[in-house]
């Protein structure tokens, strides 16, 4: 069975017997992922909130390239058995995907939970359950309540609690059967992004309100967290981290070394370092750049504001895995005294004085700014072990921004295989602990500033039909394959044999 499940990969994927097969360990997880706004649709539908998103994609349209928004999105509100149908097509242990926050508890606040929301998720969880797959649940990616919002929102301290009430009805309700949880998605996409100029609530301030945000939401997690690890845990016995967008950066040349290391702070290390590092509290040299250059800019108190020494053990340790997004490495270039930065994220770091380049034969995905550097997914792997220690590490999103309809899709397929060739050499040749590799995304969906013209999908959503049909693209055939026979081919000149 596993030989004739071989040698159909081979055909279909035209691999010949001089590749190399890498089996992944026993236990090792396949998954995919999505977001409660990226997907569900039902926008106003039964009681459910306003969200940021809801409020901004109406009152700025042009806030996404093509004017859409998620309203109906790919209409998983009501089309979720079909989700649970793809998922189980392609044969994988887990599904990631968030709660909406103003969906389960409209006011933003626990005074009333929604009952149609509470359902949804419920159907949702028992229906992946039946079919063997493990939910993986984000309590929050990026839809904050409006409600909150104009309370102050991620500026605000109180978030932190706010926060980790929500995410007390959330274990509360669905920590019988859920036993993996993320609480924040990405908090340099929730900070950089909200008070920066593309997600909402597009609140441009990056001088005070981006480092507000990013006290808030590392204290979010941590009170969050420890709330599952006292209350919930010895009951459960599930595990909650926190996930990081992580661009991946390299120097151009030896001297934008330190430059890469403080661009590597700057992403990583800012919502790493309290969580993870024996010390806890900010990345130093990265605390007293932005402090200094604030000074600089006549504001008196740091930019980023400290930790109190209760902060920093309070934040520290907690965690249960690492959980890494991984999509694209850009070169880095030192700014010269004078020289034009690059517009943060995409083409430099102002506040670090880093431009950034492609490396020499790099391609690139859809996206301009979407460079292909498989290589990059181990180097970073091995740079959080080696500044924070042995961790188990699961790579929760990583993926292929296409830009065309069509069954198609080789360049996914060629991504997918590169990066899982990457993960296989980290755990075997690098002897890092990762458990398990979550794609984004399940299916085409709404794409945030990309609006529907960006598609990360193995399926391919029909957005102009009302059922949202979904198609599965070769990738989800060959990642019903890798997950099949729990391993890739690769092309080896060196090895010529392969054992089946
Ligand atoms: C986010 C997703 C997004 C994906 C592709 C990730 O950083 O978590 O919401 O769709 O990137 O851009």
């Amino acid at each position: 069975m596993y030989y004739y499940g071989v040698v159909v990969f081979s055909v279909l994927f035209g691999v010949s017997w001089s590749d190399k097969l890498l089996t992944f360990p026993p236990g090792f997880k396949f998954g995919a992922s999505t977001s409660a706004y990226q997907i569900e649709g039902g926008w106003n539908a039964s009681d459910k909130g306003e969200s940021i998103f809801d409020r901004l994609y109406h009152e700025r349209p042009d806030a996404s390239m093509d004017h859409s928004n998620g309203e109906i999105a790919c209409d998983s509100y009501h089309q979720w058995r079909r989700d649970i149908d793809m998922i189980a097509e392609m044969g994988l242990h887990v599904y990631r995907f968030s709660i909406s926050w103003p969906r389960l508890l409209p006011t933003g606040f626990n005074n009333y939970i929604s009952e149609a929301g509470k359902n949804y998720y419920n159907n949702l969880i028992d229906g992946l359950l039946a079919r063997n797959i493990e939910p993986l649940i984000t309590i929050f990616h990026f839809d904050l309540p409006q409600s909150i919002q104009d309370l102050g929102g991620w500026a605000n301290p109180l978030i932190a609690d706010w926060f980790t009430d929500y995410a007390r009805v959330v274990y509360t309700l669905f920590g019988d059967r859920v036993k993996m949880w993320i609480t924040l998605n990405e908090p340099m996409a929730i900070c950089d992004g909200g008070y920066g100029d593309f997600l909402a609530p597009k609140i441009v301030d990056p001088d005070v309100g981006l480092y507000l945000c990013s006290k808030n939401v590392v204290l979010a997690h941590a009170k969050a967290w420890r709330v599952y690890d006292e209350e919930f845990k010895p009951k459960y016995h599930g595990k909650v981290s926190m996930t990081n967008l992580f661009f991946w950066y390299e120097p151009v040349s030896d001297e934008d070394k330190e430059t890469t290391d403080l661009m590597l702070e700057y992403c990583e290390g800012r919502f790493s370092h309290p969580i993870y590092s024996k010390e806890g509290g900010w990345p130093k040299k990265l605390q007293k750049l932005i402090t200094e250059q604030g000074y600089e800019q006549g504001y008196w108190r740091p930019r980023m504001p400290e930790f109190t020494e209760e902060e920093i053990k309070f934040i520290r340790g907690t965690y249960d895995f690492y959980a890494l997004n991984h999509y694209t490495t850009n070169l880095v270039k030192k700014a010269k005294p004078g020289e034009k930065v690059g517009a943060w994220p995409f083409d430099g770091q102002p506040i670090i004085g880093a431009n950034f380049q492609k490396g020499n034969g790099w391609k690139t995905a859809a996206p301009s700014w979407f460079y292909i550097y498989p290589e990059g997914l181990r180097h970073q792997l091995n740079w959080i072990r080696e500044n924070y220690g042995d961790i188990t590490i699961f790579i929760t999103e990583n993926g292929y921004a296409g830009g065309s309809t069509g069954l198609r899709d080789q360049e996914r397929i060629d991504s997918m295989r590169d990066n899982l060739e990457q993960t296989w050499l980290a755990i075997y040749e690098d002897g890092i602990d990762i458990r398990g590799y979550i794609t984004w995304s399940l299916m085409d969906n709404f794409e945030w500033i990309g609006g529907y013209s960006v598609k990360y999908g193995l399926y391919e959503v029909d957005f102009n039909s009302t059922e949202r049909t979904r198609t599965p693209r070769e990738s989800a055939l060959y990642y019903e394959r890798v997950v099949k026979t729990g391993s890739v081919f690769v092309h080896s000149d060196e090895d010529k044999h392969i054992e089946l």
